[in-house]
Parts: structure tokens; C-alpha cells; sequence
């Protein structure tokens, strides 16, 4: 059968028909949101509408987040003092442990992650240990990275997020959760992550730029997405319990592809670079900032993310409130 007898308008007709056959559904449940967490507030110029917050500020911003049914915020710290190791990042009175604590104490139904990572700690801006001919030192990185995991598990974090991209860290900080009493504690593995410039506003609210290189001998090459599936299936090898595709707007088909390989909760990170994008456009009058966004988060969970993490988040909930 085909035109006239099959028309598809048919079951467009009315709103409540079209709610009816709509496959993919926008829950402000499924959205995380970000936050920066520092000793000093202070606007991130990249990124209108985003703030760098004091502890006071980030349990603020995560009572108003719960109380629109936002499914979780993920925690970045930005220290006050960054050395070459990135020791900020497991001091157990660091602004992300200290704001974990807070929110949970205050909101203890809010899911905390924390993203576990050196760049934002480090005074060369790497996510490890460099060595002295500039190269990153894999298997050092991941010992740091792991204690760090622990000291966020123990401030109460409800999932531990690594976004480092070192071999073999997702094996390592499961088995030293797990010495430490955390056993129950998820990992939410960036499974794969690519060396992407849409990260360029990120870097500049959480001072990460590299001092010297890039980020190309850990993050994934754009060009490939064979290896996102390797790196994939590699976290999950070593325990991860949910995986995450980012940035997600121009990895869309990277989304895809994991959802097909694997059954485990997929995530994915509309970033920094994405959310600026929007923000400039809406502001040159380009198109209306509520129906593009709400358009851009269900295309990132038609492509099958379960999770997305937003800096729309609070402005989406309420939306879709
Ligand atoms: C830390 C980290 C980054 C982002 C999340 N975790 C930056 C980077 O890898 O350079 C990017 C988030 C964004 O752009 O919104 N490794």
C-alpha cells in the first residue's frame, strides 16, 4: 500500500494525537547539570547566564535545580592553588568535596557526580602528570586520579565521573573505591571523549587551557569513531556502570553507535562550546533560545542518550515544567 491509501498525516492531526505516537520524550529528570565551584564567584564571560560559584552559591543553585526535578548536577572545582601534580584535587577540603557535602546534607535527594580529572588542578592545565620531555605519564595520572575518586566518594558523591581519558583509569579507581568501603558507588566513564575545540568556553571558566599542547595523545582524534567503541568497550571491560559520548551535537552518530553496542545507561555532554553557540545565536535574534534548545536536547536523546548533561538544565526544566 502506498499514497492515497497510507497518508502519515493522519496521526498529525491534533496535539494529543501527536503526543501520543511521540517517540522520544524530554524529562527535566534526564538532564544533569554543571557546576563550577570555586572559592571566589564570578560571571564565565564564554558563557552567558553560567557563573562561577562559592559553595554558598552551588547549594543555591542546586535546591533551585532539585526543586524542578533536575536529574543530578556534576561538580568542577577550580582551586586556589594549582602545582604540577594537581594535589588540589584530592584535598578532602577542596571546593568540589566541600560543595558535595553541602548539597547533600541540604538536598539529599539531588544525585551529586563529580567529575574526576587533574586539568583544572594542574598549573600546566594537563588532565595528568607530565613528564619532563612534555609527555603525559599514563600510569602515574591514573594513581592521582583514583585517590581523587575516593576523596569525592568519601565527601558523598553518588557517581564518580572520570573525563581524563588515561588507559586504564576506569579499572584502577574501581578497585580503590571499592578498598576504601565504596563498592556501591557508580563510575560514569567519558568513555569517549574527543579532543574537541567545542571545549574552548569550559576552559576558560575552569582556567584548563593547556600551558603548552593539546590534548591529542589521550582524547579521541574527531576523525574516528571505531575507536569511541574500543575506548567504549574498554571502560565497560574494566567496570564502568554508565558511559558517556562528548561534546554530543557534532558526535551524534558517535551517540548512535554506542547506544547500539552496549545496554548500559549512555550518557552524553552538550558542552561548553555547544551551549556558547546557542547563547550567540539566540542573541542575534536567530532563532527563539526555548524552541531550539528543547529541539537540540531531544535530538541528543533520539540519538540515544538516556542522560544528557546541560548548561540549559535549570532554563530546560523550566520549561518543560
Ligand atoms: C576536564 C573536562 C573538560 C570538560 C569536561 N571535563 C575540559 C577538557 O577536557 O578540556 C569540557 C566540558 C565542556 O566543554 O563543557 N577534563
Amino acid at each position: 500500500m502506498a499514497f492515497p491509501d497510507i497518508r502519515l498525516r493522519r496521526l498529525r492531526r491534533t496535539a494529543a494525537l501527536r503526543d501520543l505516537v511521540r517517540e522520544t520524550e524530554l524529562r527535566p529528570q534526564r538532564l544533569i547539570a554543571p557546576l563550577f565551584v570555586a572559592s571566589q564567584g564570578g560571571e564565565v564571560e564564554a558563557m552567558p547566564g553560567v557563573s562561577r560559584l562559592t559553595i554558598s552559591g552551588a547549594l543555591a543553585a542546586a535546591e533551585r535545580l532539585a526543586a524542578l526535578g533536575v536529574g543530578g548536577v556534576i561538580l568542577f572545582g577550580i582551586p586556589d592553588h594549582k602545582d604540577a601534580e594537581g594535589s588540589g584535587a584530592w584535598d578532602d577540603e577542596g571546593a568540589v568535596q566541600l560543595a558535595t557535602q553541602a548539597i547533600k546534607a541540604a538536598v539529599p535527594a539531588l544525585t551529586v557526580l563529580t567529575d574526576v580529572c587533574l586539568c583544572e588542578y594542574t598549573d600546566h592545565g594537563h588532565c595528568g602528570v607530565v613528564r619532563d620531555d612534555g609527555s603525559i605519564d599514563n600510569d602515574a595520572s591514573i594513581e592521582l586520579l583514583a585517590r581523587t575518586a575516593v576523596s569525592h566518594a568519601r565527601a558523598g558523591a553518588d557517581v564518580i565521573a572520570p573525563s581524563d581519558m588515561m588507559d586504564g583509569r576506569v579499572g584502577v579507581i574501581r578497585a580503590e573505591l571499592d578498598s576504601e568501603g565504596f563498592a556501591e558507588i557508580p563510575i560514569l566513564a567519558y568513555a569517549a571523549k574527543y579532543a574537541s575545540a567545542f571545549y574552548g568556553p569550559f576552559r576558560e571558566a575552569a582556567g584548563s587551557t593547556p600551558a603548552f599542547g593539546d590534548r591529542r595523545t589521550y582524547q579521541l582524534d574527531p576523525a574516528n569513531r571505531r575507536e569511541a567503541l574500543r575506548e567504549t568497550e574498554l571502560d565497560i571491560a574494566e567496570g564502568a556502570d554508565m558511559v558517556m559520548v562528548k561534546p554530543a551535537l557534532a558526535y551524534l552518530d558517535v551517540i548512535a553507535a554506542v547506544r547500539a553496542m552496549t545496554n548500559l545507561p549512555l550518557a552524553a555532554y552538550n558542552v561548553s562550546g555547544e551551549y556558547a553557540m546557542v547563547k550567540a545565536a539566540v542573541a542575534m535574534g536567530a532563532f527563539d533560545e526555548r524552541a531550539i534548545v528543547l529541539e537540540t536536547l531531544t535530538s541528543i536523546r533520539r540519538a540515544g542518550a538516556d542522560m544528557i548533561i546541560t548548561y540549559h538544565a535549570e532554563d530546560a526544566a523550566q520549561w518543560l515544567s
